[in-house]
């Protein structure tokens, strides 16, 4: 990483105190030693509390003040009323960041004792919450939160400003192979804002990709300017709740966040460069594309498929978000042509008709990712009785590293239960895939928005 920011003792720390460390398993300060512990991380662990002696075999300290090494960051998990005497201590030990777990704060009304905690721990200590669950930074090994003790390593940091969410997002990520660089459960911000994070990831070599969930803005301008920044070498995608009425107000006593006018937000998102996400689904396929494939390097798209409805529900798509499926060129309709069923099109959706199997995907494949006329691919599959999709999916696997991926390519594999196997195993070798044509559609769009931009910058121009 370039330059050193006063987040990344957050990341990448020294030495770590749990503050409320327990003995007692299934309570947060208990949690959060294990995952420690369990999650390779290779700087010192420090569990501090008065009435243990070890937690989980490791010494156990009565205060940190008593840790003779050095602690650069500290995990709080005590009572909102003890939580002033450990920022306090934290401050004495020199301690560079605090991560407060504790709920009780503004998020209930109680904004004066957050303020006062802020204050107390200004200007050397930096905190993050209170009211999160925690951080994981897959570059250090480090899983500072009481969510799952196994996280798959990805290329994207997570920014949540709901802890529920984030947790169980955790487990899902993993779930759906996606994994990432990091989770940061953001909390209430009383200190540490998305801006803050936003600068230190778009530095941070193990990050491809920024996805926040967010709730409210406290510094709109500061966010903005740094997301403005940052989307020039990263994309950024953000889920923004609170888009109704009833939402905002929702929005309002989980984390005391202000909504905001939902219009003003999804123009200063578009100013900024930042791609806004109708919901998580949305934004993980997003994240998904963006993560495994270039952006493309022009508009030509081309649709290969083997049922005509999928080709006629992408195009559809397409149409609707300004997608421009290519006009093929004449010696490439006759390469086409050649190794199809008299039956095909050859047209754009290029129609392999049900008889194709992979070795025809692959051959046609190969034609299109070859040629300097096409940016980018949609590959889409319907299973039928005589093809194994499994067999499918290796081929475009293959047809991909052949093309050791100069252009994006994205796929769709809709049917049973073979095709979920096929999918299964794209997903796991990192090929941006998805179970419905629009899907991937979609994820088309989203590699298409990040080619506008880059071409927008590399033409002198600002965010957006
Ligand atoms: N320093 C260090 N540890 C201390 C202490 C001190 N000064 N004083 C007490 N402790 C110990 C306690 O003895 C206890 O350990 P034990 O289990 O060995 O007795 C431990 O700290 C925790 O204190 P306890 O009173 O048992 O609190 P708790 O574990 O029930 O709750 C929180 C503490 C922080 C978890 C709780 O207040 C809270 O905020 N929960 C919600 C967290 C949350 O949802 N966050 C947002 C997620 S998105």
């Amino acid at each position: 990483m370039s330059k050193k920011s006063d987040v990344d003792c957050f990341f990448s720390p020294k030495g770590v105190a749990i503050v409320g460390a327990s003995q007692t398993p299934g309570k947060i300060g208990h949690e959060i030693v294990r995952n420690i512990k369990l999650s390779g991380f290779t700087g010192g662990v420090f569990p501090v509390n008065p009435n243990a002696e070890t937690v989980l075999d490791l010494k156990c300290y009565r205060n940190i003040s008593d840790v003779q090494a050095e602690v650069d960051l500290a995990v709080i998990a005590v009572p909102a009323g003890l939580v002033e005497g450990a920022v306090r201590d934290c401050v004495k030990k020199g301690v560079k960041g605090a991560i407060i777990i504790t709920s009780g704060f503004s998020e209930v009304g109680d904004k004066g004792l957050e303020e006062k905690v802020v204050s107390l721990a200004r200007p050397g200590l930096r905190i993050i919450g209170p009211n999160t669950f925690g951080v994981f930074y897959a570059g250090s090994r480090l899983n500072a939160t009481f969510g799952p003790g196994k996280v798959l390593r990805g290329k994207t940091a997570f920014i949540t400003q709901s802890g529920a969410l984030g947790l169980a997002l955790m487990d899902w990520t993993t779930e759906e192979k996606y994994g990432v660089s990091a989770i940061v459960s953001i909390g209430n911000k009383a200190d540490v804002d998305d801006a803050d994070l936003v600068e230190f990831f778009s530095r941070d070599p193990s990050t491809s990709s920024i996805l926040i969930y967010m709730e409210g803005l406290r510094d709109g301008r500061k966010f903005f300017e740094a997301s403005r920044r940052a989307v020039r070498k990263k994309p950024i995608v953000v889920i923004k709740a609170g888009r109704s009425a009833r939402g905002a107000q929702a929005a309002s006593s989980h984390t005391g966040s202000i909504a905001g006018q939902d219009a003003i937000f999804t123009a200063a998102f578009e100013q900024a460069g930042i791609m806004r996400a109708e919901g998580m689904t949305q934004a993980f396929d997003w994240i998904q594309a963006l993560n495994e494939n270039p952006a493309p390097k022009g508009e030509n798209i081309v649709i290969v498929t083997n049922g005509g409805g999928l080709g006629v529900l992408a195009t559809d798509r397409c149409e609707l978000l300004g997608l421009k499926p290519a006009e093929l060129s004449n010696d490439l309709k006759q390469e086409i042509q050649a190794i199809t069923p008299s039956f095909g099109s050859v047209k754009n959706p290029v129609d392999l008709t049900a008889n194709a199997d992979d070795a025809l995907y692959g051959k046609v494949l190969d034609l299109v990712l070859r040629r300097s006329d096409i940016d980018g691919v949609i590959a889409l599959f319907c299973q039928t009785a005589n093809i194994d999709p499994t067999l499918v999916a290796q081929a475009m696997l293959d047809a991909r590293a052949r093309d050791a991926l100069e252009k994006p390519i994205v796929a769709a594999f809709v049917g049973g239960h073979l095709s979920q196997v096929a999918y299964s195993r794209m997903l796991e070798k990192k090929f941006a895939v998805y179970p419905t044509a629009e899907r991937a559609v979609d994820a088309m769009y989203a590699l298409m928005a990040r080619h506008r931009q880059l071409e927008h910058f590399k033409a002198g121009g600002g965010a957006a």
